[in-house]
């Protein structure tokens, strides 16, 4: 029976604070998706909820929702694999709990402000209280330091953690990379009435996030899993982890320059923006192989001893490895199609740059955080080997279908604008408009709002397989092992 199933086999209290952090980002997930459908709606008929829930609201909850529920999830992730990592539990896990409420209060008391005060004066206060209006990073100033605050309290207990337990390559970097992407967000809090320079900065943590520290954070989740889930050998996974950790400093820093083209920086940021950015593509490759490489030795493996199932949990798998190619393709093709500035000069802010923003996003970050929460519900079921059920696989699949249609939407729409609005027109105020009101624009909104559609319709199942997959499973595994026990007496 369902109730007769214990539910947390978490032996430590920090995996199960890594399971409260994962609940708040699913919810935060399902609303970045409803406020996206809201924007699109918005794109195809401006009048929807106008004056009610206008689109500048609706963009802004969309895209922070974003960053903010890859926090949490990524918090939860090392909250989850600290004890298996360093083999004890985390220092201070009453501290973390109190942050832990501390950041969601903070969370929400944003948001309904952001719903409530939708425009108004900007004002020195405004930014104090409302919003600090840099795009993905808008919590007014006070939420700023709070998150700071609470940021402190997890990196204290992840170093000190560390310092106490056993210290593993993936520990290592994931330490000094955490320490690396905390400090990055103290780039986007101060305030300069010079727009050139406040980009400047706000494009440290955005490019030196999402292309640098964060592609090293998933590094270290990815080799992680691939133990978890395969058994992977840690000597070879941590050997590729370094060599990857290495190559996305090599190019992502640098790579910077490539947001530095158009914003009143020296032109010098050509040069280094073409040659770095375009390298980006290179270690993502390396993880793709990665993953690719470490799961297809571990089935030859398995298949040389007589072909058990070597995989212990199938949908984290399945999400790991649609990391690996969304990563490359998202991050890798579709960052690389307009990274040179003879390219950009023609796409740069067009419809093209969100479909890279929706797959990169999605394929690199979405995807392997799912899979982590998948992981999570393993353990706290104590589930020996976790198979996909039918709403794991429709989930993945209508999310994965949904974003690519989205992209491929989206990818129209730019190329349009790219050849009417920039090419033909010359890029003027009239020409934008001009642009976006001819049928290949239009159809491609519609279409990814159709695909959208599919998007959400696919969180929903995502949602329906993480709330029953544990129990159901538990309680399968158990049948067995009841009636084994009944044959073997
Ligand atoms: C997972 C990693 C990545 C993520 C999440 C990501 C996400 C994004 C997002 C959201 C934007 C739009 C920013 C804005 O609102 O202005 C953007 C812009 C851009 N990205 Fe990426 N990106 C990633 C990796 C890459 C890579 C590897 C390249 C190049 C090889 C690249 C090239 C670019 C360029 C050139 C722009 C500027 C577009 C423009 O001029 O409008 N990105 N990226
Ligand atoms: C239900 C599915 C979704 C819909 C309908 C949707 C819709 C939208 C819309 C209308 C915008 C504003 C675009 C603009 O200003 O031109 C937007 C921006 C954005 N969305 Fe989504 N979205 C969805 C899912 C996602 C997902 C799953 C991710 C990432 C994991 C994501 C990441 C982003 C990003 C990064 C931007 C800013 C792009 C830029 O400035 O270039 N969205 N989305
Ligand atoms: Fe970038």
């Amino acid at each position: 029976m369902l109730t007769s199933i214990k539910t947390n086999k978490l032996q430590f209290e920090s995996q199960k604070i890594g399971m409260m952090y994962f609940r708040v980002a699913i919810v935060l997930f399902g609303a970045q998706l409803l406020m996206g459908l809201i924007a699109a709606i918005q794109f195809m008929y401006p009048g929807f909820l106008f004056e009610l829930f206008d689109f500048s609201v609706a963009r802004m909850v969309h895209i922070n929702a974003l960053v903010v529920w890859m926090l949490y999830a990524m918090i939860g992730s090392v909250y989850y694999m600290i004890p298996d990592e360093t083999g004890r539990e985390v220092v201070a896990p009453g501290l973390a709990k109190l942050a832990f409420w501390v950041l969601t209060a903070a969370v929400a008391v944003v948001v309904l402000v952001y719903i409530f005060i939708q425009v108004g004066p900007g004002k020195e206060s405004t930014i104090w209280l409302i919003n600090e209006g840099r795009e993905y990073l808008e919590a007014p100033r006070w939420a700023d330091i709070g998150i700071v605050v609470v940021v402190l309290v997890f990196y204290f207990n992840v170093f000190a953690t560390y310092l106490k337990g056993e210290k593993t390559g993936i520990m290592t970097v994931m330490v000094a990379n955490l320490f690396a992407l905390a400090g990055l967000y103290l780039c986007g809090m101060f305030f300069t009435d010079n727009i050139s320079i406040d980009q400047y900065w706000w494009w440290w943590v955005i490019h030196l996030w999402v292309e640098a520290t964060w592609e090293v954070f998933v590094g270290t989740l990815a080799a992680y899993a691939l133990i978890k889930i395969l058994g992977a050998k840690r000597e070879i996974v941590e050997m590729w982890l370094w060599i990857e950790v290495l190559m996305l400093f090599g190019s992502g820093i640098l790579g910077l320059g490539h947001h530095y083209f158009w914003i009143g920086t020296p032109e010098y940021w050509w040069e280094i923006g073409a040659l770095f950015s375009a390298l980006e593509p290179v270690p993502l490759v390396a993880m793709f192989v990665h993953v690719l490489y470490d799961w297809g030795k571990e089935q030859g493996e398995v298949q040389a001893e007589g072909g058990a199932h070597a995989v212990n949990n199938t949908p984290a798998m399945a999400w790991v490895a649609t990391n690996a190619f969304g990563n490359f393709l998202g991050a890798g093709i579709w960052g690389f199609f307009h990274t040179l500035p003879q390219v950009n000069i023609y796409t740069h802010g067009t419809q093209f740059t969100s479909a890279h923003g929706h797959l990169a996003f999605f394929g690199a970050y979405a995807t392997i955080l799912i899979g982590m929460m998948y992981l999570g519900i393993q353990g706290a079921y104590g589930i020996k080997k976790m198979y996909m059920t039918k709403l794991s696989k429709w989930a993945i699949f209508m999310i994965v279908f949904g974003l690519l249609g989205m992209t491929v939407a989206l990818t129209i729409a730019g190329y349009e604008q790219v050849l009417v609005e920039r090419a033909e027109l010359g890029g003027t105020w009239e020409a934008y408009f001009t642009a976006q009101n001819l049928p290949w624009y239009i159809q491609a909104q519609g279409w990814r709002l159709a695909m959208g559609v599919v998007t959400f319709i696919g969180f929903v199942l995502l949602v329906a397989d993480l709330l029953t997959i544990g129990p159901k499973e538990a309680a399968e595994e158990q049948g067995v092992a009841t009636t084994g026990q009944a044959a073997a007496a």
